[in-house]
């Protein structure tokens, strides 16, 4: 695979690089959309400011949201070119399209040491089209933006949150430049193949977020691995159901309850359950701060409640199973942090995984937003991924389309 270093290596002065990062953050939703966590964008500058620094000529391409595959104000990367200009330092142009007049007039016009952001790579339906010609056809546009090949044009992959995506951003225009991984990219990949090589022992995952659907797989190919799983979050329920509990109004998928019970079944090599649930919940009438709540059995959830985080017990209990782990991935809050009196189970949780004597790995957009949210110190964690499906697909040990068309020639 080739990398940053090599093609700075190689000189990229005077030279159109397009780059492809994550800036999908969230954004306020008071209508002045302004960035609320701008860690995706900061974990994007290292590869930036090097090809800057170095007198590259840097073209940015991003998405921002699932918007339509056409235009849509609600999802324009503004907010985050100004973000990202404060924090490199430095002017960030912004075109108005992704491969339009805009993008194009810009491009040419970019002085060494210049950077360009597109607007959102998705509104254009090739990006994420299943037909490949089409999709072929919006990455040559893209590619187009840095003269191409025969111009000193390359490509860095440096959006790992989507390098799961085969889409004209991330995986055909690959095909169309000289490639090379971004430093983000490359930090990511060597900090995961920690946990899917010989990760120390014991070896703990803890599991949150609504939908178990989701995580099904990942739950199937990480259970023969992990010593334990700890299940918090909106998915608890589900599981909580297969054992036969009451879960009142909480989040529930019936139609995943016979493979949850099925998951119930694994076994350390102690005999114990390798899948640990919550023994205590804290439920409300809903998601407010105004009404109130209670922490109950996990097992006696009363029927018109909605269980919204895991209660103290459980925090205790995943504490002491964090305590004692030598390697620890995290994905997913433990109950809806964002409201006040939800926020201790997830609070609980990261506080114990910052904790742990060894490899500590917090995955997903929504865990990270939740670590710096809740206030806690990021650096006390052994690596905070910025990639949430893309974390997870890679521990279930699919192939990640954006990152294997980087070993190809
Ligand atoms: C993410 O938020 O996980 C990445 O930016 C990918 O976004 P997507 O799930 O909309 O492809």
């Amino acid at each position: 695979m080739r990398t940053l270093d090599g093609l700075i290596k190689h000189g990229v002065q005077g030279r159109r690089i397009l780059v492809r990062s994550d800036l999908n953050v969230p954004l306020s939703k008071d209508g002045k959309r302004a960035v609320t966590d701008d860690g995706r964008i900061r974990a994007s500058l290292p590869t930036l400011t090097k090809l800057l620094d170095h007198g590259a000529r840097v073209i940015v391409t991003a998405h921002l949201g699932r918007p339509a595959g056409e235009p849509d104000p609600a999802y324009s990367l503004g907010p985050v070119a100004d973000r990202l200009a404060q924090l490199l330092g430095r002017p960030v142009e912004f075109a108005l399209d992704t491969v339009g007049v805009s993008a194009r007039l810009l491009a040419d016009g970019l002085q060494d040491g210049e950077v360009l952001l597109l607007e959102n790579v998705r509104f254009n339906a090739g990006e994420t089209s299943k037909d490949d010609a089409e999709r072929r056809e919006f990455g040559r546009c893209l590619a187009l933006l840095t003269g191409g090949e025969d111009d000193g044009g390359a490509f860095v992959e440096d959006a790992f949150g989507a390098v799961h995506r085969k889409h004209a951003s991330v995986y055909d225009v690959a095909t169309l430049l000289p490639h090379y991984c971004g430093d983000l990219v490359r930090d990511e990949l060597e900090v995961l193949r920690e946990l899917t090589g010989e990760p120390k022992r014991p070896y703990v995952v803890v599991l949150g977020g609504s939908k178990v659907s989701d995580k099904l797989a990942v739950i199937e190919s990480l259970l023969p691995k992990v010593d334990k799983l700890l299940v918090g979050g909106g998915m608890c329920f589900t599981f909580l159901a297969a054992q036969g509990h009451e879960v009142g109004e909480s989040l529930l998928e019936a139609d995943q309850i016979d493979a949850c019970r099925e998951l119930l079944g694994a076994k350390s090599s102690d005999g114990t359950t390798k899948i640990v649930l919550p023994s205590d919940i804290v439920v409300a009438a809903e998601v407010s701060d105004d009404v109130p709540s209670q922490v109950v059995p996990a097992d006696a959830i009363p029927a018109d409640m909605v269980g919204l985080d895991i209660g103290p017990d459980t925090v205790q209990a995943f504490a002491a199973e964090l305590g004692s782990a030598r390697t620890v991935f995290w994905n997913g809050p433990m109950g809806v942090f964002e409201v006040a009196q939800f926020a201790a189970g997830t609070k609980g949780v990261a506080e114990a995984v910052a904790a742990v004597d060894g490899l500590s790995v917090v995955g997903g957009g929504d865990s990270a937003a939740a670590v710096r949210a809740l206030g806690l110190d990021v650096n006390a964690f052994g690596h905070i991924s910025t990639g949430g499906g893309a974390s997870l697909e890679f521990l279930e040990g699919k192939t990640l389309p954006g990152v294997a068309v980087l070993e190809e020639a």
